[in-house]
């Protein structure tokens, strides 16, 4: 049977542009459906379909958008217009990103409610609802702020509480105030639409609904179960409506009366789906009643209560087919340098500022992963940890296979891979992909990717990087190259390294899809999919035997630690800036620092004073040939470069090109040296010149330092006049 997969993430609120915790619950779903979209099921590929959405209604949208003078929906039409930059920057693969303010979810919202309704499930009663006599309007729960009724926690919002997460009314909070005028709220009688969650249908149901093994995260089913008491006794009647002027889809039969947001929102999910399917001319209803689909939710620990009790219960009652093969994957927060972020508001990191850097988006979905359990735990950004976890990980031991030995294929060989393995390559290539007890070392991270344990997945996968070092280590492929006697001896190396460079872009393909289609390319494979991790068929290796590959380029560069500190060099700016409703508020802004140097109204560098000829000659500049580059171990600017100037030795000289340069970048090529510089003694050892390079004159807006080439024909020792 193919599976067949309906998965979703939280649909964010309108009124912001993402955060970086937004990304995270995205890389975590999004690395999880292309794991499931490399599976087939017998022959036909597994079925999936990603779908998000904006979360429009409710109040606060309401309130900003009166705030700018607009509609609602242009509003939230301005916010939907800023979201692909994120999602298409971190390689997020929605099938569908649709709203919450739709025909189709209208039609749903009110179908469930209706199917509610006629199972006796509504009902109204005239209660006190929260007044702010100053501005003239009901108040949303969110627009009151009180202590928590159950932690005690101060200023929290009036539906639930964001220390304990514990869901309440806003007539349970103790001292509650408005938002909009700090004015006490006063209660006001008013005609209510209530869920009612505390018929024993919904408790018996539910009960029996999270107990399902396998539903749901066991500190999930505990923490619900709480919520239900022994016998359903605390499961409270959920006001499901608000009074007009309200954001929102009108209830049938009830006029001037409209659904609270949390209604509607996660309708939203199949609102997505459906909107999906008619684009592409499918069946919704077929797909849903089709007993091998399965519906599958990623949140935050903060909305459990709606996904865990409102929800299932709407679903069940509203016959929603798929409610028996329906999970939720709860995952906890992200935290910025162990600093939390508040619900709307980013903190610390903003997306886009991290993507504007040029920090690839990659070292996030693989830092991320690496840190995630399937667990509810909160997971820590911090600088620090992610230079050293993406360089040891992905340039260390990944990249590095490939970067040591595919060269040799395309000089030595033609791009051709050997035709036949040795036995001890292929006893290595075992060795790496099977454990001594005999456990598949694949199936073991296709099975943590499953049950998202992402972090033992990358564990076991730069395990099998580490043999793969280890086996590129020990037989020097460096070395077999300088004899001709070893050709065959480094054609077998290198097809070995490659091969299991090649078993590790697969397995990492769900974490780093541009890496591994990049590969793929390099590789002549079409796309890369699960089937080709059998290891006992000889699939492994007979797939790329004899196999012509193409040019390898160089696939990820490392993390320099320069660019942590600009992602972090102006948190409050990067913080407002994620906080800002407004598109245009989405660039990121840029530290304002006065440049170092005086600049002219063209903005470059004030010319230096006039010099004579003699002046100039003063100074012997040289052609050098960069023999030799390499890192400074505790040094985040410079580079060691060897220079060969012509005289018969080469020069040690140390450069501040490190943020633009890879040392394989620079050997062989020929560059400008200062000759007749006073060698200067640094913490690293004596510099004996210096290579010129272009800079602006303002660093911080424009930070990148360029080498100087000479035109071909110029040689070592070269003067230049
Ligand atoms: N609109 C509601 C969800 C409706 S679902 C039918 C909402 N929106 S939200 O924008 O506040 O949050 C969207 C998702 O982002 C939620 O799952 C939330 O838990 C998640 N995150 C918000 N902050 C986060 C972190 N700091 N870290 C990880 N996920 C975070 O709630
Ligand atoms: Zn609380």
């Amino acid at each position: 049977m193919t599976r067949k997969l309906f998965v979703t993430t939280a649909l964010p609120y309108a009124n912001a542009a993402f955060h970086i915790g937004h990304m995270m619950e995205y890389i975590q779903a999004d690395i999880w459906v292309r794991f499931q979209r490399m599976q087939r099921d017998g022959d036909a590929p597994r079925e999936v379909h990603f779908v998000g959405a904006d979360d429009t209604h409710g109040t606060p949208i309401m309130i900003a958008a009166e705030k700018e003078g607009i509609t609602p929906q242009e509003f939230v039409a301005k916010i939907a217009a800023g979201r692909a930059q994120y999602l298409d920057g971190f390689h997020i693969a929605f099938d569908n990103w649709y709203s919450t303010d739709s025909p189709e979810n209208v039609e749903l919202s009110q179908g469930i409610y209706r199917k509610l309704r006629d199972a006796g499930l509504i009902q109204t009663k005239t209660v006190d609802r929260f007044y702010d006599p100053v501005k003239g309007m009901f108040l949303a729960d969110r627009n009151i702020k009180g202590e928590c009724p159950n932690c005690h926690a101060k200023d929290q919002y009036g539906d639930n509480c964001e220390v304990c997460g514990s869901a309440y009314q806003p007539t349970d909070l103790i001292n509650p105030y408005s938002v909009f005028t700090n004015a006490t709220p006063v209660l006001k009688p008013s005609e209510q639409y209530f869920f009612k969650l505390s018929d024993p249908r919904c408790y018996n149901f539910l009960k029996e609904w999270l107990n399902t093994p396998g539903r749901l995260q066991p500190e999930m089913v505990n923490k619900v179960s709480e919520w239900l008491g022994e016998a359903g006794e605390k499961l409270a009647d959920w006001d499901i409506s608000r009074d007009a002027p309200y954001f929102g889809i009108p209830i049938p039969d009830a006029p001037g009366k409209y659904f609270y947001v949390w209604l509607d929102a996660p309708v939203g999910y199949l609102a997505s789906l459906k909107n999906y399917f008619g684009k592409k001319g499918w069946d919704y209803e077929a797909f849903l009643k089709d007993p091998s689909t399965e519906q599958i939710h990623f949140i935050g620990k903060d909305i459990v209560s709606f996904h865990l009790l409102f929800w299932p219960a709407m679903l069940k009652f509203a016959d929603h087919p798929t409610i028996e093969r329906m999970r939720v994957a709860v995952h906890g927060h992200l935290t910025v340098n162990n600093e939390k972020m508040s619900k709307s508001r980013g903190t610390g990191i903003s997306p886009l500022r991290y993507l504007n850097l040029g920090m690839n988006p990659e070292w996030l979905r693989y830092y991320i992963a690496f840190k995630l359990n399937a667990k509810v735990e909160d997971l820590d950004f911090t600088g620090e940890d992610f230079v050293a976890r993406v360089n040891s990980d992905l340039i260390g031991k990944y990249v590095n296979i490939a970067s040591r030995c595919a060269g040799f294929i395309a000089k030595k060989f033609d791009g051709k891979l050997a035709t036949s393995l040795s036995n001890n390559a292929q006893e290595w290539i075992k060795r790496a992909l099977v454990t001594p007890e005999g456990v598949e070392r694949q199936a073991t991270i296709a099975a943590n990717y499953e049950a998202r344990e992402f972090g033992k997945a990358l564990r076991e996968i730069m395990e099998i990087a580490d043999f793969a070092n280890q086996y590129v280590d020990e037989n020097k492929p460096w070395i077999l190259a300088k004899d001709e006697a070893k050709l065959a001896e480094l054609h077998d190396v290198c097809t070995t390294a490659l091969i299991l460079f090649r078993q590790l872009s697969i397995l990492l393909s769900p974490v780093l899809p541009g890496v591994a289609a990049n590969v793929a390319k390099f590789l002549n494979d079409d796309k890369f999919d699960w089937a080709q991790t059998d290891v006992a068929s000889g699939a492994v290796w007979n797939a790329m035997l004899g196999r012509t590959i193409g040019a390898y380029d160089h696939l990820m560069k490392r993390v320099e630690p320069k660019m942590i500190e600009d992602l972090f060099d102006n948190p409050q700016a990067a913080a407002a800036q994620a906080a800002a409703p407004a598109v245009k508020a989405e660039k990121p802004a840029k530290a304002k620092a006065a440049p170092a140097v005086a600049v002219t109204e063209t903005g470059i560098e004030v010319m230096a004073p006039e010099i004579t000829v003699d002046d100039f000659f003063k100074v012997d500049l040289r052609i050098a040939k960069i023999v030799n580059c390499e890192h400074v171990d505790g040094s985040d600017k410079l580079l060691r470069l060897t220079l060969d100037a012509g005289e018969g030795r080469h020069r040690n000289v140390f450069s501040g090109i490190k943020s633009m340069y890879q040392p394989e970048d620079l050997i062989g090529k020929l560059t400008v040296l200062v000759a007749n510089l006073a060698p200067r003694k640094m913490k690293f050892g004596v510099s004996e010149g210096m290579v010129m390079a272009a800079s602006a004159a303002d660093e911080k807006a424009n930070p990148g330092i360029y080498i100087l080439n000479p035109w071909p024909g110029a040689e070592p020792g070269m003067r230049i006049r």
